[in-house]
C-alpha cells in the first residue's frame, strides 16, 4: 500500500511503498477514502509528543470501508462504510484512560496511507448525511471536544459558552456541539475573518485574541461566561479566569502556547472557578458522540482537502493556522 511514513524528527513525510496490514483476531482492515490531520501530527514532526518511534504512519482520524477482518465472526463488517474512533485501550475507567492507552497514528501505524488496521470495537457506521471529507474530519477532534465540553465540563442548554481560538479543528466542533446543544457561544481567533465566520455558524460574537483589550471586549459583549474550553492555555490563560463567571468551569485540551505562568491563585479560587483537563475521550463518550452528530445531523467544516501526495503541504497550512475547521486527505479513487 501506498503510506506516508515519517522517519524522524524534523523530517518531511515520505510517501512509501509499505506492505498491506493483515488484520488478527478481533482486528479489521479499512481501505480508507479520507483522513485528517490533528496538530498531534505536527507536535509529532517537531519531536514534541510522548513516545516517539521511527518509522512510523501518521495520522488518527480516518474514514473509508473494511476490506478484510481477522475473524470470520466479523464478516458482517466486510463492505460496510466506517469511520475510525482513533482511542486505542481507553479502559473501564470513565475518569481517566489506561496507562497502557494510546492514539492511532504512533505507535500503531495511522491513517495516512490507503489501508489501517484496528481493532473491530473501533470501528463505527460512517454518519450517511457526510461525504467522506467530512466523516474523516470528524473522530478525534469530535471525541475531545465532545468529552471537555459536556463530560468535563458539563455545559447546559441556556448557559453562555466561550471557545477559544475557533479556527482549530477541535474548537470549531466545540462550537458546533455548544450551539446544537442550546448554549449561548461566544469566541475568539487570530482572525477577524474566522470570528465572523463562527458568528454565521451560530456564533453571538467574539473578539480577536490579538488585540490588549479582548477580555474587555468579550465581558462588554457577553457578560461572564459559565463555561470556557481553551487549548491555548500560555499566558492567555489568566485572562480566562478574568471573564468567567462566579462558579464557571475552564476547561482545557492543549496547550498550544506552553506553560501558564502567572495564574494568580486568588482569581481562582474567589471565583469559585473549576479547572479541568480533558484528553481525547472513553468508547462511551465516542458512541455518544457519534449518536449527538446523527442526530443533529453536524457536519464538521472542512477547511481544505490535500491529496495523500500532498501531506507535507498539508502539514505546513496547519503550522501556518491558516485553517477554519479540519485538513483533510482524500486517499484513492
Ligand atoms: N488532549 C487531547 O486529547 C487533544 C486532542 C486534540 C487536540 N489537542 C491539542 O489541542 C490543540 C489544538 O489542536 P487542533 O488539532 O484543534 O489544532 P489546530 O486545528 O491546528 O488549531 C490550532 C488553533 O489554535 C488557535 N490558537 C493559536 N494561538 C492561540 C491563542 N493565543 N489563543 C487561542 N487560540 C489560539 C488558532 O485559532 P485561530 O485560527 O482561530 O486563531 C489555531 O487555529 C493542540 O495543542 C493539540 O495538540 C489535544
Amino acid at each position: 500500500m501506498l503510506a506516508l511514513t515519517i522517519n524522524g524528527v524534523h523530517q518531511p513525510l515520505q510517501l512509501k511503498e509499505l506492505p498491506d496490514p493483515q488484520p488478527a483476531d478481533g482486528e479489521a482492515v479499512v481501505r480508507l477514502r479520507a483522513a485528517a490531520l490533528n496538530h498531534r501530527d505536527v507536535w509529532i514532526q517537531k519531536g514534541q509528543y510522548a513516545g516517539l518511534r521511527y518509522p512510523a504512519v501518521l495520522g488518527s482520524d480516518g474514514a473509508g470501508v473494511v476490506s478484510s477482518v481477522g475473524n470470520p465472526q466479523h464478516a458482517d463488517w466486510l463492505g460496510r462504510e466506517v469511520i475510525v474512533n482513533p482511542g486505542l485501550g481507553w479502559g473501564d475507567n470513565p475518569h481517566a484512560q489506561a496507562a497502557s492507552f494510546t492514539i492511532l497514528g504512533m505507535p500503531e501505524n495511522g491513517t495516512f496511507a490507503e489501508y489501517v488496521k484496528v481493532p473491530v470495537q473501533n470501528l463505527y457506521a460512517k454518519p450517511p448525511h457526510l461525504s467522506w471529507e467530512q466523516a474523516a474530519a470528524l473522530p478525534l477532534a469530535g471525541l475531545t471536544g465532545y468529552r471537555a465540553l459536556f463530560s468535563r465540563a458539563g455545559a447546559q442548554c441556556g448557559e453562555k459558552v466561550l471557545v477559544t481560538g475557533v479556527g482549530g479543528g477541535v474548537a470549531l466542533l466545540v462550537l458546533q456541539f455548544a450551539v446544537a446543544a442550546g448554549a449561548t457561544v461566544y469566541v475568539t481567533s487570530g482572525s477577524d475573518e474566522k470570528i465572523q465566520q463562527a458568528v454565521a455558524m451560530g456564533a453571538a460574537g467574539g473578539a480577536n485574541y490579538n488585540h490588549p483589550d479582548w477580555p474587555g471586549q468579550l465581558k462588554q459583549q457577553a457578560g461572564a461566561f459559565d463555561v470556557i474550553v481553551d487549548s491555548a492555555a500560555g499566558d492567555g490563560f489568566a485572562q480566562l479566569v478574568d471573564v468567567a463567571a462566579g462558579g464557571g468551569r475552564i476547561v482545557f485540551y492543549g496547550g498550544t502556547r506552553g506553560a501558564i505562568n502567572n495564574l494568580v491563585p486568588g482569581r481562582v479560587f474567589w471565583k469559585q472557578l473549576t479547572v479541568l483537563g480533558s484528553t481525547m475521550g472513553s468508547d462511551a463518550e465516542f458512541a455518544a458522540m457519534m449518536e449527538f452528530v446523527n442526530e443533529k445531523k453536524l457536519v464538521p467544516v472542512v477547511s481544505r482537502v490535500f491529496s495523500l501526495q500532498e501531506g507535507n503541504a498539508a502539514l505546513e497550512f496547519m503550522k501556518s493556522s491558516s485553517q477554519f475547521g479540519k485538513i483533510v486527505l482524500v486517499i484513492g479513487g
